[in-house]
């Protein structure tokens, strides 16, 4: 005991545990000086928090982020900008561009979070799906620094780090309870995932081609617009009329995507278009923008549809990079009054590639114990259930 008997006596200082509070008042019954106790006990509550390390170089952004218990610190991104004068991320370039990035975007992420990489806890890192030059340096690079502080190393799925992203702790950003169901849109991936636990996760369905980030990409392209095309899409589409132009939708299993058909329908119906008038592009961008955005967020929206039929869950996430598009999050807000659905829509910052949804999916890997053994190796494909 640290206090004997003799100078015990009730607390009228707190500690910021409630259950050692009761502790405390129903223990120390005599005089004794309760502020040093109190202190003490604070500062173990203190030690007691958890940082935790992630880092994401699955693709051409390299990121570092630092969390505890669950709250963003920082989370520092360099994005690749070599790849815009190629029309798409070369591999090679993405992965030279992040051994240059890794060590400044890792040291800016402690320095931001107002800590040592002494006091972290854990590290986290993409071990896929992604290119594998990009993964191998992100993973190396954190096995090493792993090895180095002697604390555990953590390997994270990025498709659950984008929609574990969900379980950042942030003001005014509800957390969705289990079971919900997830739609991924990235650039890489398009799936419906129904999540019944952190690490439950079940594929309802997915693209059997494109994935709808690409959707948006090379239809930007077919019109000149520079890599990626889907953020410009998204913003001449906001002056548009959606309407302008109708394109056919896919015809796949009811919770199934493909795109692959819709861009070559575009780029037949430009073409088209291009021979009869050459300017046609430049003079009906805005309408041509929200047309093909209409389209595939209308197929996005069908599909969502079809999973709340056969689940009956009507709890909807999203999560990857398109869950930054305008008009998904418009239409997502006006299916929460029509058809009684709660929505779940992360921070913009938290929708492309970032380390603070690697994080995350880490440290609720920690509370878990779940720790990679030093001999992990990058994969190129991995499947959100693996
Ligand atoms: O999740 P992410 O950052 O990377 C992958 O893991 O793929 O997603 C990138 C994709 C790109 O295809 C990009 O064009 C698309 O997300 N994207 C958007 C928007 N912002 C990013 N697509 C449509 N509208 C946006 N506002
Ligand atoms: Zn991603």
């Amino acid at each position: 005991m640290l206090f004997s008997e003799s100078n015990a006596k009730i607390v009228p200082f707190y500690t910021k545990n409630d259950k050692i509070n009761k502790l405390l008042n129903f223990s120390f019954k005599k005089e004794r000086d309760n502020f040093l106790i109190v202190n003490f006990v604070n500062q173990i509550m203190d030690s007691k928090k958890i940082y935790i390390l992630g880092i994401e170089s699955s693709c051409d952004d390299t990121s570092a982020a630092v969390i505890c218990d669950g709250k963003v610190l920082s989370n520092i991104v360099a994005n690749q900008e070599i790849h815009a004068k190629y029309g798409g991320v070369v591999p090679e370039l993405a992965s030279r561009a992040h051994q240059q990035n890794i060590v400044p975007v890792v040291q800016q992420a402690i320095e931001q979070a107002g800590i040592t990489k002494e006091d972290l806890n854990a590290i986290c890192f993409t071990k896929g799906p992604g290119l594998m030059g990009s993964l191998l340096v992100g993973t190396s690079f954190a096995k090493s620094l792993a090895l180095g502080l002697q604390i555990p190393l953590i390997d994270v799925n990025h498709m659950q780090g984008h929609i574990l992203a969900h379980f950042i702790i942030e003001e005014n950003t509800p957390i969705p309870p289990f079971p919900f169901v997830c739609l991924t849109i990235s650039g890489g991936h398009t799936q419906i995932v129904k999540v019944s636990n952190h690490f439950e996760l079940e594929i309802l369905g997915e693209t059997i081609d494109d994935a709808v980030g690409e959707a948006f990409d090379k239809s930007a392209k077919i019109l000149g617009l520079p890599y990626p095309g889907g953020p410009l899409v998204d913003k001449y589409a906001q002056l548009g009329n959606p309407k302008a132009y109708s394109f056919t939708k896919p015809k796949v299993g009811d919770l199934d995507f493909s795109f692959s058909g819709l861009k070559t329908g575009i780029l037949y119906f430009m073409q088209k278009q291009v021979k009869e008038n050459p300017n046609f592009i430049e003079e009906n961008l805005n309408d041509i923008c929200a047309s093909i955005q209409h389209t595939i967020i209308e197929i996005l929206m069908d599909k969502l549809k079809n999973s709340v039929k056969q689940t009956g869950i009507k709890h909807i996430a999203i999560a990857g990079g398109v869950s930054a598009n305008s008009e998904i999050r418009k239409r997502l807000q006006l299916a929460q009054d029509h058809w009684g659905w709660t929505t779940y829509i992360p921070k913009f910052q938290y929708t492309t590639d970032n380390a603070a949804m690697i994080a995350i999916t880490g440290y609720l890997k920690y509370l878990n114990n779940d720790y990679a053994d030093i001999s992990v190796k990058a994969e190129a494909r991995l499947k959100v259930t693996e």
